[in-house]
């Protein structure tokens, strides 16, 4: 590997975070409720009212990434922090929280990438029909004014919307959609369509108030393999790499929709209805860069046609597929953490340089990681060998992706520090760093360096060049 190109001088290492899964204060100094307060936790899983509990520890938090060399840090604003309601009356104590992290963070020399919008969408918006209502486009775009105007002077990096097309594919999952809807896709899709021209008008908005500052959609995506070499299977995975990544991305980039899923939405009767000056808002907006988060490549095969033919773990345990246009298929050759999720280094390099080759814009990834259930051993320790063996191998392709050519300035695994997984609690560990708390026991929250933690202390120092 003598011939491998390095990690740029200022490569942004660092680590990502989300407001309602590391925060807690879910109702604290004005703090409205989002739709993830406002649903019931899962069984034997904590809800999210206390989460790693970094609005009281973000000064001692920051310290912690600040010892680990940190380059960036990508966290989350709560949109309910700012606006209780989605809209309307400001939240000066949700500003002012928001400014101490920020000012915290330079202080060290870590540069702050800030996430709009991570799941959790206002309540008050949601009762309202939320993303189905064309009144949330303008609310976005009203926070977004709010954040470029209070922190535009110190972020340089903005991201819109956490995998968006996470929260489309999964729609009811995040719960973002009446479940007694008769045609949900169609509806999730007009859904999409809205927050598209809400990304696009946060992008617009950003180049006149900001001209210095990037910004950046933020999909989750996943090269997708065919099962076979069989040619319909390689249709299939066409058709769900167009579906899964292409759509958002396309979109962002080029402003229009991508063509396989636009003739998809018209076979299946899913095409959202576009108003008049949509599309122009849409081709206007441009992002700076892509962010995008990886945790596992996806693999489908050809659909018999059968609606039930679900089954397969496409990627990150998810079962996707869709009669007569792809099915999920599970892949022999990756290896699986304790949740079942592929690991697939390899994948990502493949990842990168697809995304390159489309789109030609400098990158960064906003997440990559393992989950575990994490042991605390006496004195303090956690041995997460296996979480630095992941973090490593996917290291190493990124450097395999960078001397093959693709632009990439940053990597900010999941997560800086552990937080509440988006279904498993917080049994199911991210994190450098390890919180002290249970799922209902909260004991004092402490923070204990994790054996990754000076693994990747080093990884920061050299560079990158000792892994
Ligand atoms: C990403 C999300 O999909 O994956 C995070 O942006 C999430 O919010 C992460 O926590 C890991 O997923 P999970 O389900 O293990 O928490």
């Amino acid at each position: 590997h003598n011939h491998l190109k390095g990690f740029e001088p200022d490569f942004k290492w660092g680590g990502s975070t989300s407001a309602y899964q590391f925060e807690g204060a879910w109702d604290e100094d004005g703090k409205g409720p989002s739709v993830i307060d406002s649903r019931p936790p899962r069984e034997g899983i904590t809800d999210y009212k206390v989460a790693s509990g970094h609005y009281y520890h973000y000064k001692e938090d920051v310290a912690l990434l600040a010892e680990m060399g940190f380059k960036a840090y990508r966290f989350s604003i709560a949109w309910t922090r700012i606006y209780p309601l989605g809209t309307g009356e400001l939240n000066p104590k949700g500003i002012q929280f928001y400014s101490h992290l920020i000012d915290e963070l330079l202080k060290y020399g870590i540069e702050p990438i800030v996430t709009m919008y991570h799941f959790d969408l206002p309540a008050a918006l949601e009762k309202e029909g939320g993303w189905s209502n064309r009144h949330t486009i303008a609310a976005f775009e009203a926070y977004a004014k709010t954040l470029f105007e209070h922190f535009g002077d110190r972020v340089k990096y903005w991201l819109t919307i956490n995998e968006q097309n996470m929260m489309i594919l999964h729609g009811s999952a995040l719960g973002t959609l009446d479940p007694n809807l008769k045609d949900p896709k169609k509806e999730l899709y007009q859904q999409n369509h809205h927050m598209l021209l809400a990304q696009a008008k946060a992008m617009i908005l950003c180049k006149e108030l900001l001209p210095g500052a990037k910004i950046a959609p933020a999909p989750n995506i996943s090269c997708v393999y065919p099962a076979s070499s069989r040619p319909e299977d390689v249709v299939a995975a066409d058709n769900f790499a167009a579906i899964r990544n292409w759509l958002y991305l396309d979109i962002a980039v080029f402003g229009r929709y991508n063509t396989l899923v636009w003739s998809y939405f018209e076979e299946k009767g899913y095409t959202p209805d576009i108003q008049e000056g949509d599309m122009e808002i849409l081709a206007a907006a441009k992002p700076d860069f892509i962010a995008f988060n990886y945790y596992s490549s996806a693999t489908v095969k050809a659909s018999t046609g059968d609606s039930a033919e679900k089954g397969g773990m496409g990627d990150q345990q998810i079962s996707v597929g869709e009669a007569g246009v792809f099915a999920g298929s599970g892949n022999e050759y990756l290896e699986r953490t304790e949740f079942g999720w592929g690991i697939d280094p390899a994948g990502l390099r493949v990842t990168l340089r697809s995304i390159y080759d489309r789109y030609q814009l400098p990158m960064i990834i906003t997440e990559n990681g393992l989950g575990a259930f994490d042991v605390l051993e006496e004195g303090d320790v956690v041995r997460d060998e296996y979480r630095i063996d992941y973090l490593r191998k996917h290291i190493e392709q990124c450097r395999l992706a960078i001397t093959d050519g693709v632009e990439l300035f940053g990597y900010c695994p999941w997560s800086a520090i552990d937080l509440i997984s988006t279904h498993q609690g917080i049994s199911k560990r991210y994190g450098f760093v390890y919180v002290d708390r249970d799922e209902y026991d909260l004991k004092q929250l402490r923070r204990i360096r994790k054996n990754s933690f000076y693994w990747y202390k080093n990884v920061i120092s050299s560079n990158g060049s000792v892994i």
